[in-house]
């Protein structure tokens, strides 16, 4: 079975049991500055998780794209992805255990849907701690469905228990499945995840706790099903494979690097699939509207291209060929994601000139190195490069430690490698840090205020539009919990004038009590409707459509305020140029 049919398949079968499909959402979560990508298929639903009413219903499935880069050091062994794809199904505060397990069972063991034999499936539940209780609703669901005591393995809250994604928010116990994959005579008697050839396909998370600021787990409002099954996993163990490197995802892009390559460096598989891991995840990015850079999301897309560009140098590929990859995966996937189809251009461009300005540092890179090796006299017998000094030709030049190490080696000198492990371990630390900072105040930052904020910023877009004329567009838009911040086009600054006319009609706007209106429609139908919104191409068929009263129409992922009442007083803080022809404006609601 392919993705293709895996994911058709998947939709399916949710749909016959009630779910409405809904589109994978941009890898760069709208207005949550909390995480830099959508890790999990249930991160653009934490507002419906925490209780607020999503349009398509209660009963909800779809195929999401994410990125994880918690393993990156670990892509290139045959299991671990940056980019991955997950088909999930949701509950909102409708069914609880007994369907979700009911429904994960009939999927995974029908003739009918995946048919996949009763003796190769095992699960793990939640055993209880402190916080928690056993989940013995769980096990006796599995129990009667014919999984005996040795097939089902309870786990503390290390492996069974899933969220909050920030530090807090909504979580609860999960129950994960199992499908052997080692030779069919050697099945174990007792089933522990601990044996690898167990390998882990789905996972049903029960959210019914909400952790709080102060580490204590609270009943949630609603309780809620979150399911995650990674379609690269299961595409391959569908297929008989090792590995999900060896399926049709992947071997379009093996075939052109192959192609490519000029020498069989000893790590010719562990490179190949780095620069596919990674050449893949960053044509998403850029997809996604990201550009390489120094900060935030613009980084990690530079360190996933400069990585796939040096392990291209091990396999002797010469030129630039970052794209000549990025369009085998637009090719395999356009279909599926029409926003790669639609950004190929961009895309392209963005890869190959960040080659270009690669290059450039490794050129400057080369330079500095000999000087480093020049300021040491020749007599000297043991002639080592620092840890510091290596550390710092790969911090400011991307050198990895095995360049340096080989041009080293040219050169009669040694690397103090222990020096170096230090100072990059120092790196890391400060970094997670900086990520930690990121997470804190986590998703639950969906509070009613961020709700506000961001129904407000519908009405600021459109009184922009109606004050400053209708070039006006969004180009990015960012909300905390105390502020929005909202960038858009205009090429002057504005007057005290238009900033007060702006500020007045939001204000009488939100004095009108104006009932927020969702409808699911097409994009034509909105277009038709007059709505704004931004990464149309994005959203697949069905699209939100925002109305405050007949003032502003967007598409939108929500969610808003029920009443324009609710958003009190708006007051522009702050108006300032942000880039070349766009201004951003910084502003607050009181009460
Ligand atoms: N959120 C859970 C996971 O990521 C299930 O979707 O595994």
């Amino acid at each position: 079975m392919k993705a293709k049919e895996l994911r058709k398949k998947y939709l399916d079968f949710f749909v016959s049991k009630g779910h409405s499909v809904i589109g994978s959402a941009p890898l760069v979560p709208e207005n949550d500055p909390t995480v830099l990508f959508t890790t999990a298929g249930m991160h653009p639903l934490v507002p419906f998780l925490l209780g607020h009413k999503h349009p398509n219903g209660q009963r909800l499935v779809n195929f999401q794209k994410c990125i994880r880069t918690g393993d990156i050091d670990e892509v290139g062994d045959p299991v671990h992805l940056t980019f991955f794809e997950m088909l999930g199904n949701w509950s909102l505060g409708d069914y609880f255990k007994k369907d979700a397990i009911e429904f994960s069972f009939e999927f995974l063991t029908s003739p009918k849907w995946l048919n996949l034999p009763m003796d190769k499936l095992a699960v793990t539940v939640f055993e209880g701690d402190s916080d928690a209780p056993f989940d013995e609703e769980a096990y006796n669901h599995w129990n009667r469905l014919g999984f005996k005591d040795n097939r089902i393995s309870k786990r503390p809250k290390k492996d069974n228990w899933w969220g909050p994604a920030g530090q807090t928010g909504p979580c609860g116990p999960d129950t994960e499945m199992f499908f052997w994959t080692g030779p069919e005579n050697e099945i174990p008697a007792v089933f522990t995840p601990d044996d690898k050839r167990w390998v882990e396909i789905w996972n049903d998370v029960f959210m019914q706790y909400n952790k709080t600021e102060s580490g204590t787990y609270e009943p949630l409002s609603q309780q809620n099903v979150d399911t995650g099954m990674g379609v690269e996993r299961v595409t391959s163990i569908l297929q008989g494979k090792k590995s999900c490197y060896e399926t049709e995802l992947f071997q379009p892009l093996f075939d052109k690097i192959m192609e490519l390559r000029k020498i069989s460096g000893e790590n010719l598989e562990r490179s190949k699939r780095i620069i596919a891991d990674h050449l893949r995840a960053s044509t998403f990015i850029i997809a996604d509207g990201v550009v390489p850079g120094n900060v935030d999301q613009s980084y990690v897309l530079r360190r996933l291209i400069r990585r796939s560009i040096r392990e291209g140098r091990k396999l002797g590929i010469d030129c630039r060929f970052t794209h000549l990859v990025a369009e085998k995966v637009v090719d395999n996937y356009s279909d599926v994601y029409p926003e790669l189809g639609a950004n190929s251009g961009k895309i392209y461009e963005a890869l190959s000139n960040e080659e270009d300005m690669f290059e450039k540092t490794l050129e400057k890179g080369i330079k500095e190195f000999e000087k480093l090796i020049g300021k040491v006299p020749p007599h000297i017998a043991h002639k080592v490069i620092s840890g510091k000094n290596a550390f710092y030709l790969y911090e400011t030049y991307g050198f990895p430690l095995e360049l340096t190490e080989e041009m080293a080696k040219e050169k009669g000198f040694s690397v103090d490698k222990e020096g170096f492990d230090k100072a990059y371990q120092k790196h890391q630390e400060l970094s997670r840090q900086g990520a930690e900072q990121k997470f804190k105040g986590g998703l639950a930052d969906n509070s009613e205020m961020t709700t506000n904020l961001h129904t407000a910023t519908h009405l600021l877009h459109e009184s922009l539009r109606r004050v400053l004329g209708l070039h006006v567009s969004q180009k990015g838009s960012n909300i905390t919990a105390e502020r929005l911040r909202f960038d858009f086009s205009h090429p002057e600054k504005m007057t005290p004038e238009q900033l007060a006319k702006v500020e007045i009609l939001v204000n009488e706007i939100i004095k009108k009590s104006i009932d927020i209106k969702c409808e699911e429609t097409t994009v034509e139908d909105a277009k038709s409707k007059g709505a704004i919104g931004l990464f149309v191409e994005r959203y697949g068929d069905k699209v939100k459509m925002y109305s405050i009263g007949d003032f502003s129409r967007e598409i939108c992922g929500g969610p808003h305020a029920d009443n324009t009442l609710k958003l009190g007083n708006f007051k522009i803080l702050k108006e300032e140029s942000s880039s070349q022809g766009v201004r951003r404006i910084k502003a607050v609601l009181t009460k």
